[in-house]
This record gives C-alpha cells, structure tokens and sequence, in this order.
C-alpha cells in the first residue's frame, strides 16, 4: 500500500498539532517531517502527551525545504507570509503544498496586501492555487499543485449560504453573518485577549469594521452568486475551546421554496456537510473534534428572512480536518480517509 510522505511547516501550534492527532488515525499517510524553529529537537509526544504511542519517533525540527522537497505534500499550519517565502521552491521540487494560513485564498493580491498591510510575497502563483472547499471546487482539487485551505468563518459562512446564493434565491445585497468563534481560533501564541481571564465568561464582537476573512467570504459568495453580494459580518469570540457558530441572515422573498429540500439537495452527496431535520439547532459540542459542517435552515413566522445557522469545528472542517480532506482528494483517495469519527459530547 502507497504511503503518502506529508511534511508539516509549524507543528507546535493548534492547527498543526490537529493535524498530527488526525493523521496519526489516517492508513495511507506517514508524518515523515514536523517543523517548529523553537522546540526543535523536541519529541512531538513530549510536547502534546495525547499523541504519545503515535509518534514515538518523531521530533520537531528546524523548517530545511530541501527535506521538505522530499515529500509528497507539506503542510503549511504557519501564520501568514511563511507559506509565500516557501511554497514556490517546494513546488519547484515536485512537493504538492496545502496551505492553511491565508497566503493563498484571495484571487487578487492587491486585494490580499490592503488586508494583510504587506505586499504580496508570490502573486506568480496565484494562478494555480486552488480554494480548497470541496463542497464548490472538488475536481479542481484533484488535480491542483496549491491547495488555499479555507478560513474557519468563511468555511461555516459560504456553506451556510451557498443554496441559497446558487440559486439566485437571496438578495445578495443584504447578508449578515452573525459569527461565534472559540479561542483557539486565534492560535497559541500568547495574548492578553486568550488569557483565561480575559475570555472566561465574557462574550464580545471584535473587528465589526472590517475582518480579514471579510473579503474571503465576499469572495466565494459573489462566485455563488455570479455577481457581486452586500455582506455584513461580525464576528465574535466566545468563553469555549473550540468552534464556529455562525448565524446566517438573508432575505428570500420567494416563500413557494421548500428550502429544507433545496439544503438537503444540495448536500446530498457530500461526506461532511449535515443538513439536520427541519427546526433543529445545531450545536457546537456535535461537532467538535470532528470534520463536519452540520446545518439547519430556518424562516421565522413564514417571513421572507430566512436564518441559516451552521456549526463547524475551527480547527477540523474549519481547518486541519478540511486541510487532510483535500489531501484525500488530491492523492485519489477515499474522501473520508482518517475523518470519519463522530464528535465528542458531551
Ligand atoms: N486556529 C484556528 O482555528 C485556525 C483555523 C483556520 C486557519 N488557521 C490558520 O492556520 C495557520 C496556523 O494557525 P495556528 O492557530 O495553528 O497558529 P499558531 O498556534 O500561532 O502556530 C503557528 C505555528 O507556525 C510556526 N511558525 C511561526 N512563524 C514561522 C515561520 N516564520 N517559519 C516557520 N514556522 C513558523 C510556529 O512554530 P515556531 O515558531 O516554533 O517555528 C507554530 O508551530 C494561521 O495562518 C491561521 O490563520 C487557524
């Protein structure tokens, strides 16, 4: 049996640790190279004990893309800019790259250097990166080099509103997207912000003016919609470990559409997106741990807003479990490899 040789570039942080915990249960993958520039020479199990008897061997090291061009695919789980300086070499040596930072997601770089307040480090490769949300780009993903994996909000968000947005149902000029997010969407890098007094039972919005996966989200939707949307987002961060809830508001005059029908469609054949019954209230803790979207579409009073609420876990369909879904698809495999274990409840 083919073993895919996987690189990870930063794996003392929450997506990259993510990443070990689900490919240490994937039967096709071998984590053959794990970075990190501060604990190199450390044991992985010595640093995260949950993965002790998985990589007994394995030990951080210091990020050389000469190894790295080795593999057959590295992760990149580094905050933005490591992946630009880096992905064009490994590319070069034949090494497919599936980015999780946001170094490839916007379509235009000028776009992308007003958002992140530095240039662009490798519009030449643009092109070829492929937006890695299989439920819109599957076989682009098959065959693609550059895997831009999505943001945790524009992951909940797009998957919310894509039905409704594709069939022309909405009015694409008045969105809100009313979004919680766990703490650890912000990493594990020390902040006030992530102090357990800072966060513990306490609630607030947070960048309402404008929110760097703003222009993602405007992005795929105006692909959905074929022209251009009206987005309002305000995200949230809220006192639990992980997941996105996101509360979705659009306005669909059109009361003939059985809406519970077109959601569940839609998502007929897609592993990881769960349209849940008619009335329900999808609940972050069903997710977590786990590489599902799960979805219930509501219209209050029969009225003509209609409110889409959809779950995710940040760091598994809203990151690492996304990230190894693409990798799924992109070596032929089967799409659910190493994903296919339930949430943790409670
Ligand atoms: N947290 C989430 O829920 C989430 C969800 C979706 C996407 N993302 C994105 O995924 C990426 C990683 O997020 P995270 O939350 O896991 O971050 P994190 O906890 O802050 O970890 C960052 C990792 O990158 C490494 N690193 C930092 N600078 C580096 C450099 N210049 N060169 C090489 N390695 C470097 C760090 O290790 P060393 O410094 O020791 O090398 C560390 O292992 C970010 O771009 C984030 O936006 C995060």
């Amino acid at each position: 049996m083919y073993m895919v040789k996987v690189g990870i570039v930063g794996g003392t942080g929450y997506t990259g640790v993510e990443l070990l915990r689900l490919l240490a249960q994937h039967p096709q993958v071998e984590v053959a190279i794990i970075t990190s520039r501060s604990e190199a020479g450390v044991c992985v199990a010595d640093m995260y004990p949950n993965l002790r008897g998985h990589y007994d061997q394995l030990k951080f090291s210091v990020p050389d893309t000469v190894a790295l061009g080795a593999c057959d695919v590295v992760f990149f789980a580094t905050p933005h800019g490591v992946a630009h300086a880096l992905a064009g070499e490994l590319l070069a040596a034949g090494t497919r790259v599936i980015d999780l930072s946001a170094d490839f997601r916007l379509a235009d770089a000028d776009e992308w250097a007003r958002w992140y307040n530095q240039p662009h480090g490798a519009p030449g490769l643009l092109d070829e990166a492929v937006y890695g949300l299989p439920e819109v780009n599957r076989e682009r993903i098959r065959a693609a080099r550059l895997i831009a994996v999505p943001g945790c909000y524009p992951t909940a968000t797009q998957l919310g509103l894509l039905p409704l947005l594709e069939n022309g149902l909405a009015d694409p000029a008045r969105l809100i997207a009313d979004c919680k997010s766990g703490v650890s969407g912000a990493g594990r890098g020390a902040s006030v912000g992530s102090l357990f007094c800072e966060a513990g039972e306490s609630m607030k919005a947070y960048a309402v003016k404008g929110h760097r996966h703003l222009p993602e989200i405007t992005q795929g939707l105006r692909r959905a919609a074929g022209g251009e949307v009206g987005l309002t987002f305000v995200p949230h961060l809220t006192p639990m470990i992980r997941g996105i809830h996101a509360t979705l508001y659009a306005t669909v005059v059109d009361r003939s559409v059985d809406l519970q029908a077109l959601y569940e469609q839609r998502y007929a054949d897609e592993p990881f997106v769960d349209v849940m019954p008619a009335g329900s209230h999808p609940e972050t803790r069903s997710v977590r741990g786990a590489n599902v979207c799960r979805i219930a579409v509501h219209r209050p009073q029969a009225g003509d807003l209609v409110v889409v609420l959809s779950v995710i876990d940040n760091l598994v369909k809203g990151a690492s479990g996304q990230a190894v879904q693409n990798l799924n698809i992109m070596f032929g495999l089967d799409e659910r490899m190493g994903l296919a274990h339930a949430g943790l409840m409670p």
